[in-house]
């Protein structure tokens, strides 16, 4: 069995298991391949080379990996299709074979115990994300926009087998483009949806009180005090389905709760500018996880490079960050936001 090589990526095959169409024009494919089902971590991507593109040998593309299933080697994408590359995509069949480099990428920090919370200063104390006994930050917030919950739902399993309660904050424009929310820890069918094997059961955890489904009003709450749980709030433009507005709108209540260790975004830059801004406000640290364009996907081209704001406030001149090699995933101020999208 191949270690695992941190960063550094490593190219292979992929089978598709299952290609299914979700939603308008959204597809989850789960793949098999062994090194990347027990080797990514949260917030990490696969770069896919589209079959069929031989004369067109750019024809890669980044899409986040949504979930794990390492005892079956087993991993799922969930993607929308916008352009040529994701309609080839979408045209795949079981047993189809995929080039895929991964996992590459670094991915979300994990949330630290510690006494030190979100800080009244602002800081974040020592390690920016650090969940505070006594310090009232008790829990962390996921928000995402439209296929943004990609990244998001990986992580969310892993906060839920660490035992850190979160509320998940999910926007679309309408109900029909919620995907996704079938995959948070413990969702009803969820074994099922790896491929129709049988996924192995959610590590023993402590009792969610609130699962994945989606309350009428949009809103659920916890209503004891009894270990992690979750809480999963919907947001949709239309008002179709949940509450009618920005996720950001929502994201503001739960930030005026108070009890928020740390943010985690992913979606457009306009919600992600947005997010920064409330996070300021109330000081809260917030990752957010960039889906810049990319070419090579491994740092070498300089294709997918953001402005850094902390190293040009420091040096005095423009510094560059690769989404590709020194995220996806960034602290809001080692970017400029206002330079993506
Ligand atoms: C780290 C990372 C993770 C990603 N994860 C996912 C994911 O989980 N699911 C998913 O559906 N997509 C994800 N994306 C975006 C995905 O890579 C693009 O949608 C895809 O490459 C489009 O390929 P295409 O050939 O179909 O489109 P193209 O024909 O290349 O482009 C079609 C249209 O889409 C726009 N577009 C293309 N790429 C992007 C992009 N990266 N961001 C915004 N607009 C773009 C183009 O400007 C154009 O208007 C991710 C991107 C990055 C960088
Ligand atoms: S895509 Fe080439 S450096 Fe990021």
């Amino acid at each position: 069995m191949m270690e695992c090589l941190g960063s550094a990526p490593a190219a292979s095959t992929a089978t598709v298991l299952e290609n299914r169409q979700v939603g308008p024009g959204c597809y989850r494919m789960c793949l098999e391949n062994d090194y990347i089902a027990r080797c990514t971590l949260p917030g990490q991507f696969v770069h896919v080379r589209i079959p069929g593109s031989s004369l067109d040998p750019l024809l890669r593309r980044p899409f986040s990996v949504c979930l794990v299933e390492p005892s079956n080697g087993a991993f799922l994408v969930l993607y929308q299709v916008v352009g040529r590359g994701t309609k080839m995509l979408s045209a795949l069949r079981p047993g189809d074979r995929l080039d895929v480099l991964g996992p590459l990428g670094r991915g979300f920090e994990m949330p630290r115990a510690g006494a030190g919370g979100g800080g009244d200063d602002g800081s974040g104390g020592d390690s920016g994300n650090s969940i505070g006994r006594g310090s009232g930050a008790v829990r962390v917030a996921l928000v995402a926009g439209g296929l943004g919950i990609a990244p998001l739902i990986m992580l969310s399993h892993a906060l839920f087998r660490s035992g850190v309660g979160f509320v998940f904050v999910v926007g679309a424009r309408s109900g029909e483009l919620l995907a996704g929310l079938d995959l948070l820890p413990r969702a009803p069918g969820r074994d099922a949806v790896l491929s129709g094997r049988s996924a192995s059961p959610e590590p023993a955890g402590p009792e969610i009180v609130q699962g994945a489904h989606v309350p009428p009003n949009g809103c659920d709450t916890a209503t004891d005090d009894a270990g992690p749980r979750y809480e999963v709030q919907v947001v949709t433009e239309d008002g179709s389905m949940g509450r009618r507005g920005l996720v950001t709108d929502a994201l503001r209540d739960v930030l005026r709760g108070g009890d928020i260790a740390c943010a985690y975004a992913c979606g457009p830059a306009g919600m992600l500018r947005e997010v920064a801004r409330m996070g300021e406000t109330f000081r809260v640290p917030v990752q957010v996880s960039l889906e810049e364009r990319m070419a090579c996907g491994l740092g070498a081209c300089l294709g997918c490079a953001v402005k850094a704001r902390e190293a040009t406030a420091r040096s005095g001149r423009t510094a560059y960050l690769r989404v590709c090699a020194d995220g996806p995933v960034f602290w809001v101020e080692e970017v400029d936001l206002d330079g993506i999208g």
